[in-house]
């Protein structure tokens, strides 16, 4: 493992990803922080909302139990979010999209920021806020800023919840299996502000790494995956990736 300060991009890191033409990204709760949107350890997870806890209000049992009270959160934390715009790190990442052959996007945040910094076919393991389903037909909404969210399924009629993993969930069919097909083809894999404890998201980067790819971090502090990684480079998502051009 090399660690870097934000200052040290080491010769071989720079080669590698000059060089690449397959990259993956897989990003976390940390790559938007500089936008404004809490981490999750750390802030987030301690959240009350109405003096219900975060992971309970987000949960799979609360969506049986009180639907409504799970939306009236959920469009809370949008309107929120819709007010916030994507820091450089979203930016880079976009604009790596059009330097490489590939690049893969694999993100485990729900904000859409990387859609709103331009990033294309974005793999969101959990989901999107900007996104309902279906509770019986799985059938998908778009839910715009602007307009009436509906409550209701156009093609069965059944009720609509929000189209994110929730606490007791299990990850949507096929996103992880496409990301995991990417991370065994790419050459250098970057792992950027994710606490990388939550699988099976945190098992993209072993899979690239048995495959033979160049690991990088990039997270102000060590994670489990820092072991694992060629380069650890420790700051700022935002203050970092500008460094790599
Ligand atoms: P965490 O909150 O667990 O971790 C955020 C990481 O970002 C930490 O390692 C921080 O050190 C790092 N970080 C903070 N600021 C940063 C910055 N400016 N630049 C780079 N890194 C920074 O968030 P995740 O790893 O995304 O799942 O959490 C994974 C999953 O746990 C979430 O998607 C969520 C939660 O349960 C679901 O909701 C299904």
């Amino acid at each position: 493992m090399l660690a870097a300060s934000t200052q040290s991009i080491s010769a071989e890191l720079r080669h590698r990803f000059e060089s690449a033409k397959r990259v993956l990204v897989l990003t976390g709760a940390g790559v938007s922080a500089e936008s404004g949107v809490p981490t999750f350890r750390g802030g987030g997870n301690s959240a009350m909302w109405k003096g219900v806890p975060f992971d309970v209000i987000s949960s799979a049992t609360m969506v049986e139990r009180d639907l409504q009270a799970v939306w009236e959160w959920f469009d809370y934390r949008r309107n929120l979010l819709a007010e916030l715009q994507p820091n450089a790190a979203h930016f880079e990442i976009a604009r790596w999209q059009n330097q490489f052959e590939q690049c893969t996007v694999v993100t485990q945040n729900v904000d859409g920021l990387h859609q709103k910094a331009g990033a294309r076919d974005v793999i969101e393991l959990h989901g999107s806020i900007w996104r309902a389903r279906c509770i019986s037909c799985n059938a998908r909404y778009e839910i715009q800023l602007d307009k009436r969210r509906s409550e209701l399924c156009i093609a069965c009629g059944d009720r609509l919840r929000p189209d994110v993993v929730l606490f007791g969930e299990i990850l949507p069919p096929g996103a992880f299996e496409v990301a995991a097909e990417r991370a065994s083809e790419c050459e250098v894999c970057f792992v950027i502000g994710t606490s990388g404890i939550v699988y099976p998201a945190a098992g993209l980067p072993e899979i690239a790494k048995s495959a033979g790819a160049y690991l990088c971090e990039v997270n102000p502090e060590l994670t489990p995956l820092s072991g694992l990684c060629d380069a650890v480079l420790t700051g700022k998502a935002g203050e970092v990736l500008p460094l790599l051009k």
